[in-house]
């Protein structure tokens, strides 16, 4: 089998957590890429000098430019500023736009059938801007966050329950933001509804937490914001597609149709395997889940037209 290539483009903590994951679950050969001179060399070499110890061969390197990551099959895209306490995900639009599109177009250029994963903030308009500097099918840009905000709802709910994290499953749709959409109608423990073992406020401050999950840990941090969760969510979108898994993952995907919602990336159960993104899982919404998803959606294409309305930068 020829040797698998995944680019991180970012290497600050979410880029190079995710080069260490990927590399030490043998899963691909990494290049790191970063606009900071040293930066990726020097934490791909790092990385590289691990494996004997860890027992691993991955290939990891460090670059700053895009020559190595040439005929990649996965490119993750982290680059970008983090969000600092008090700073909302919108407010790092402009900026994280204009990096998101030059680095997609770089990577894009030298890999062009590759499956692009976003992780830049604001996310679910930074894989528009991804979709569009690339030239991609929609099966092939999809945007990490699901993933994160229901292993966020499922640590809740395991420490609520006193249960292992195994044998808690959670489902968040929508946008990667304020409006998230966490069903506890369709979050289990071993297969029992959440709604059978806890009551209600207790879910609803369990859903709030999982809301605020991410400032939570910005605020505590004060400077940066969460990468450990973010890059293991990376990871195992990473191995669904390269392993052909067909693994139902909630990510952020470019809806034609599906839930009511056209021309939009919003967070909803996806299969994942070779190609990216295999097929979108449409469930039924009751009235108020359906609610709160439009208004999640509503929110993404606010951000999306804002960004239409800027300057190109
Ligand atoms: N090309 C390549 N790398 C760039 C560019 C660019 N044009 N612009 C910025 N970077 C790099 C920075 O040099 C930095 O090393 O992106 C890296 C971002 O790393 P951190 O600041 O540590 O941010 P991180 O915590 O990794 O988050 C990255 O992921 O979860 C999201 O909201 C988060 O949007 C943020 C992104």
């Amino acid at each position: 089998m020829p040797r698998r290539k995944v680019s991180v483009i970012g290497a600050g903590n979410v880029g190079a957590t995710t080069a260490q994951r990927i590399a030490e679950a043998g899963l691909a050969d990494v290049v790191l890429v970063d606009i900071i001179e040293g930066l990726p060399q020097g934490k791909g070499l790092d990385l590289a000098e691990a494996a004997p110890v860890v027992g691993h061969d991955a290939r990891i390197v460090g670059s700053n430019g895009y020559e190595e990551t040439a005929n990649s099959d996965i490119v993750v895209v982290t680059s970008g500023l983090a969000r600092q306490p008090g700073m909302s995900r919108d407010d790092l639009l402009a900026k994280n736009a204009g990096i998101v599109r030059s680095v997609v177009r770089d990577a894009a250029r030298r890999s062009p059938d590759a499956v692009l994963i976003v992780v830049t903030n604001p996310l679910d308009a930074m894989c528009h801007v991804a979709k569009d500097a690339s030239g991609f099918p929609r099966e092939r840009v999809i945007g990490m966050a699901g993933i994160l905000d229901s292993a966020r709802f499922r640590t809740f709910i395991a420490w609520e329950l006193g249960v292992s994290v195994e044998d808690t499953h959670a489902f968040v749709l929508g946008g990667h933001g304020d409006t998230m959409v966490p069903l506890p109608r369709y979050s289990t423990v071993a297969g029992i509804p959440i709604t059978e073992l806890l009551p209600t406020e207790r879910i609803e401050a369990l859903v709030q937490r999982t809301r605020d999950g991410g400032a939570e840990i910005v605020a505590l941090l004060k400077s940066g914001s969460a990468y450990y969760a973010p890059a293991a969510a990376v990871a195992e979108m990473v191995d669904a597609i390269l392993h052909d898994r067909g693994r139902v993952l909630p990510c952020a995907a470019y809806l034609q149709g599906e839930y009511g919602v056209d021309g939009l990336f919003v967070g909803v159960p996806c299969v994942l395997g070779e190609g990216g993104l295999q097929r979108v899982l449409e469930i039924r919404l009751s009235g108020e889940e359906a609610v709160a998803f439009r208004k999640s959606a509503d929110a993404v294409r606010e951000l999306v037209d804002k960004l239409q309305a800027m300057p190109v930068v």
